[in-house]
């Protein structure tokens, strides 16, 4: 689906602001028009429950759901924090570590509580990031980045996947970034991503590293769909992206 800028709709299927602002980001400059989910004027966007086991399941979830509820092509993340004196937690629960619907500072408070008394040197952690671009489904032809090839035919998927080491602090700093940022201190940093401008943290971020890693995926995307953009070929995937 074309805007009257000519450059093709495309959705970003997150309610979650703090994402939305660094998506917005991350892919400026492509040649779309980025739609939030209240802004492509089909009323309330439908829950999507996040019943997968991996990231990739959940970005998944969220993007299809979205695509078909909209008509239009979608990207999503899921992301997360995970902790290794944790077991991992609270990984693909991140949102919901302090329950159903619990706010950044509960789930934070949870984090801190849980490692009470861990010290420094095993607080490691990383965030993880899946991101995916699914075309609901057009007459056309193959090829791109990891592309699915279920049914229906014409649908098209693809997605990267990035992560960022660090370890969990015992006490918050900084008042930027969204979620456990004020906890996280990325390896080689002296400052919590939450300390750091917009730029810097996305850089070197899970979702800066795995949006870039979609970015091709999606400008062959938008050039498939512009009117007059040239014919989509067969081509070869790409080599992998920034991948952990
Ligand atoms: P999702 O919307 O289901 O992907 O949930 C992601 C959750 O993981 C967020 O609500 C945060 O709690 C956490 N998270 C993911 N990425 C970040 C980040 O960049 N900074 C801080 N927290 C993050």
């Amino acid at each position: 689906m074309t805007a009257p800028t000519g450059r093709p709709r495309l959705l970003l299927a997150s309610a979650n602001q703090g994402k939305l602002r660094e998506l917005r980001t991350i892919l400026h400059g492509l040649p779309v028009e980025l739609v939030g989910l209240t802004e492509a004027g089909l009323g309330d966007p439908p829950e999507v429950e996040e019943t997968g086991d991996t990231f990739l399941e959940n970005a998944l979830l969220k993007a299809r759901a979205y695509a078909g509820w909209s008509g239009l092509a979608a990207v999503a993340d899921d992301s997360g924090l995970e902790v290794d004196a944790l077991g991992g937690a609270p990984g693909v629960r991140s949102a919901r570590y302090a329950g159903q619907g619990a706010g950044d500072q509960a789930n934070l408070d949870k984090l801190l509580a849980a490692l009470a008394g861990v010290p420094p040197e095993r607080r490691t952690a990383r965030f993880r990031c899946a991101a995916v671009l699914v075309d609901p489904g057009r007459a056309g032809g193959s090829g791109g980045l990891k592309e699915r090839s279920g049914s229906p035919p014409e649908e098209r998927e693809w997605h990267a996947e990035a992560a960022w080491e660090g370890r969990v602090l015992e006490a918050p700093r900084g008042t930027g970034g969204f979620g456990y940022d004020p906890v996280f201190l990325p390896d080689g940093w002296d400052r919590t991503s939450a300390e750091v401008d917009q730029a810097t943290k996305d850089a070197a971020s899970h979702r800066g590293k795995a949006f870039r890693a979609l970015r091709p995926a999606i400008e062959r995307w938008a050039e498939g769909v512009r009117p007059g953009g040239r014919a989509r070929a067969p081509r070869t995937p790409d080599p992998p992206g920034d991948e952990a």
